[in-house]
Parts: C-alpha cells; sequence; structure tokens
C-alpha cells in the first residue's frame, strides 16, 4: 500500500516526485467519486479536523471544508476574527485548546511564515499549511500542476510562466517547486521590482517582457498584485502594471498560438488579467477550483494513513 514519506504537509519543498504522483493518483479516484451523484465517501468517519484560519480565504478555507465533508470527517471551523485572540491569547494556546476538544488533524492559514512548521514541532497533530504568509501554499500548487496534467495530459517538458507578484506569492514558491518535481521549465515574469533578487537560483528563466515570456510558455498562471503584503510602491500605478504586464485578448490574439490561461484566485479584474481572457476558452481557472476539492481530498485521505 502507497504512503506519503511525511506526517505534515508543510510544503511542497518536502514532497518528492513519488509524493506527487501518489496524490495525484487519489485525487483522480476522489475526482471520478466528485463526479458521480453520491459524492460521499466514508474514509475519514472517525477523523476530526480543525480549519484554523488567521487570515482571510475564500477558495482554500471552503474548499478544505467541502473535502471534509465529503469525506464523512467531523470539522469545525476557526476565524481569528472574532475570537479569543482579540483578547490576546496566543497562537499555541489558541491551538492547543482546539486539540484539547480531540482534534486529530489541523488545517492552518497564517499571514506569518513558518507558522504551520512551528506548530508541526510543538504539538501532536497532522499539520496541512493551507497558505503560510509569502511562504508556500502547498495545496494550491497542486491542484494548479494536477488541472495541467488533467488538462493536457503531461506536466513533463511543459513550458510555464508565472506572471505577476513573484516577490510576495507563496503560490508562486510551491508552483515551482511542484513544476520542477514533474520536470516542468518555470519562468518568472514581472516587474523587476516584483521579482525576487536570487529567484534565478532556483532554476527558473527571469523575464521582465511579457510579450517574450507569452511566446516561450505553454501555460501562463497569473498572480494577483498582492497590495495587502506590499510596505511600499513597486510600481507607479495598478494602471501601469496593467498596461505592461496585464494579460489581455488582444494581446494574447497578437501571439498567433493557443497559451493554456490559469490564475489562483482570487482576480483583480482589468488589472492583471482582464475579463473577456478569464473567462475565455483558454481559461481553467474554475476548473482549477473545481481540482482542488478532489486534491484537498486526497491530502487529507492521505496523511490520515488511510491511503
Ligand atoms: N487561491 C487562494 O488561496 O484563494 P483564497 O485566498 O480565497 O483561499
Amino acid at each position: 500500500m502507497s504512503r506519503l514519506k511525511t506526517k505534515h504537509l508543510l510544503g511542497i519543498k518536502n514532497l518528492d516526485r513519488e509524493d506527487i504522483e501518489l496524490i495525484f493518483q487519489t485525487t483522480a479516484n476522489f475526482k471520478e467519486v466528485l463526479n458521480r451523484p453520491i459524492k460521499k465517501n466514508p474514509s475519514l468517519r472517525d477523523v476530526t479536523i480543525a480549519n484554523v484560519f488567521f487570515e482571510n480565504s475564500t477558495r482554500t478555507k471552503l474548499s478544505f471544508e467541502l473535502a471534509e465533508k465529503r469525506l464523512s470527517a467531523d470539522i469545525i471551523n476557526f476565524s481569528a476574527s472574532g475570537s479569543s485572540v482579540e483578547k490576546g491569547e496566543t497562537l499555541l494556546d489558541t491551538v492547543n485548546n482546539i486539540l484539547a476538544m480531540k482534534v486529530d488533524m489541523v488545517v492552518m492559514r497564517h499571514s506569518s511564515p513558518g507558522v504551520p512548521h512551528l506548530l508541526a514541532k510543538n504539538i501532536n497533530s497532522n499539520i496541512i499549511n493551507a497558505g503560510d504568509g509569502t511562504h508556500e501554499h502547498p495545496t494550491q500548487a497542486l491542484l494548479d500542476t494536477f488541472s495541467i496534467l488533467d488538462k493536457t495530459g503531461r506536466v513533463e517538458g511543459k513550458r510555464v510562466v508565472i506572471v505577476g507578484d513573484i516577490l510576495h506569492s507563496r503560490v508562486a514558491l510551491s508552483n515551482i517547486f511542484a513544476l520542477q518535481a514533474l520536470q516542468a521549465e518555470v519562468m518568472v515574469c514581472g516587474p523587476p521590482t516584483l521579482l525576487p533578487k536570487h529567484i534565478g537560483e532556483l532554476g527558473v528563466e527571469v523575464e521582465t517582457d511579457i510579450r517574450k515570456a507569452l511566446e516561450w510558455c505553454d501555460v501562463a498562471n497569473i498572480l494577483r498584485i498582492q497590495l495587502e503584503r506590499q510596505q511600499m510602491r513597486y510600481f507607479p500605478s495598478l494602471r501601469e502594471y496593467s498596461q505592461y504586464f496585464g494579460i489581455n485578448k488582444q494581446l494574447l490574439d497578437s501571439l498567433n498560438k493557443e497559451i493554456l490561461i490559469m490564475h489562483p484566485g482570487p482576480i483583480n479584474r482589468g488589472v492583471e488579467i482582464t475579463s473577456d481572457v478569464a473567462d475565455s476558452d483558454h481559461s481553467i481557472i474554475l476548473e482549477q477550483v473545481e481540482n482542488g476539492v478532489a486534491v484537498r481530498m486526497a491530502v487529507l485521505y492521505l496523511l490520515a494513513g488511510i491511503g
């Protein structure tokens, strides 16, 4: 019986190709189940999961919750806003109190990089990182990479450009690790101020001209400008960003080739992507969201030791 070589999902950096392929095989099975009239599966019937979110989320939070319900787990949801964190309770006290209620697995989102790693060292439970600051967002990268595989039949050899705010993006880092583990070629493209200085050392191509990047790639994964994480101005205005790095239909039509368009969400329509691209036949943005539930079911199932 195949198993993951880890008790936690802290980042893609901690997974190897075999782990990712096992998650994708399991995801494909769950995707098939999710397309049946009866979508529920009893696998996690005796497992209790806490979704602990210290930062806002729509897709990740709902997707984990639905994945847990599809697997028949018992779940509790915690949001820092409105909780005793606002009275000064520490992170570890909060999590230890949640675990005292006999919780088996913790899904954690936090604005500080490394929080899931801190928890994994200090508590006796499976930890799944649902996004830690600017560090990693492993289930997003798994669903992005699975979506490329599902749509095109392979990841190996594909040329994938990640466009935009690479500096503040946990999605970018996790995608780079996942794509490279599966032998894809990766490029990052954005304004020089939003590209980390040493990003090339990760073995990715680096480009600041969006046209050249699009001419190079098979797949473009377009990121949101994360204004909430920016302490200074990295470009003159959103209008200028859109003019130089925004993906619009006119630009794509001028390339004379087809590119698969992805976006992890939330979208800033008219900034990094126009509606005629986001809603076009080349876009798989909502398929990414659909695949996210099956990917998260696979991760929960495998980490619970059932796989
Ligand atoms: N992609 C993503 O993480 O979206 P949410 O912030 O809505 O969860």
